[in-house]
């Protein structure tokens, strides 16, 4: 079998947003049955919610959609570059800081998380953490479809 490729989501405080979408492409990479083809993982730009589990109310918001987040919040580190194919921030503000850190010949691993949006196109995910509930639901919205549109582009990498 080929290699697996790699996929790094990455937002501010890796509590709400990545592990959101670490969530949602698990799954939907688990019932295309490309698991052992896909490897997954999120982290933050920032490092205050280092170890914490995702925030509460973005689990819940998931959890009423039938997505499970879990993990522990990490800061991106130097090795990431390396390690992951694709490195997908989920706002400019966090591309801009990952495009700040990562080794120049890498810099096309980095993608605007939105550049898979059919709808919204290159716009940011709205980051929930400050607002209401609705937010929260929003963010799961506008995540799976990018994941979605995103199992589309690998697949055809993968069952290559
Ligand atoms: P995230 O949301 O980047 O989607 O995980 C945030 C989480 C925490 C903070 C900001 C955004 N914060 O300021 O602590």
């Amino acid at each position: 079998m080929s290699k697996p490729v790699r996929l790094l989501f990455v937002c501010l405080g890796n509590i709400c947003r990545s592990p959101t979408a670490e969530g949602i492409m698990r799954k939907i990479v688990e019932e295309a049955g490309l698991e052992e083809q896909i490897v997954i993982d999120s982290a933050g730009t920032g490092g205050w919610h280092k170890g914490e589990a995702p925030d509460g109310r973005m689990q819940e918001a998931a959890k009423a959609r039938g997505y499970l987040l879990d993990g522990q919040a990490r800061q991106v580190k130097s090795a990431d570059f390396e390690q992951f194919d694709h490195i997908y921030a989920m706002d400019h503000s966090n591309l801009s800081e990952l495009r700040k850190r990562c080794p120049y010949e890498m810099r096309d691993k980095l993608h605007l998380f939105r550049s898979l949006d059919e709808l919204g196109k290159n716009e940011d995910t709205p980051d929930p953490y400050y607002g209401g509930s609705r937010g929260f639901d929003e963010v799961v919205t506008i995540v799976e479809r990018c994941c979605q549109s995103l199992l589309g582009r690998i697949q055809k990498d993968v069952q290559a």
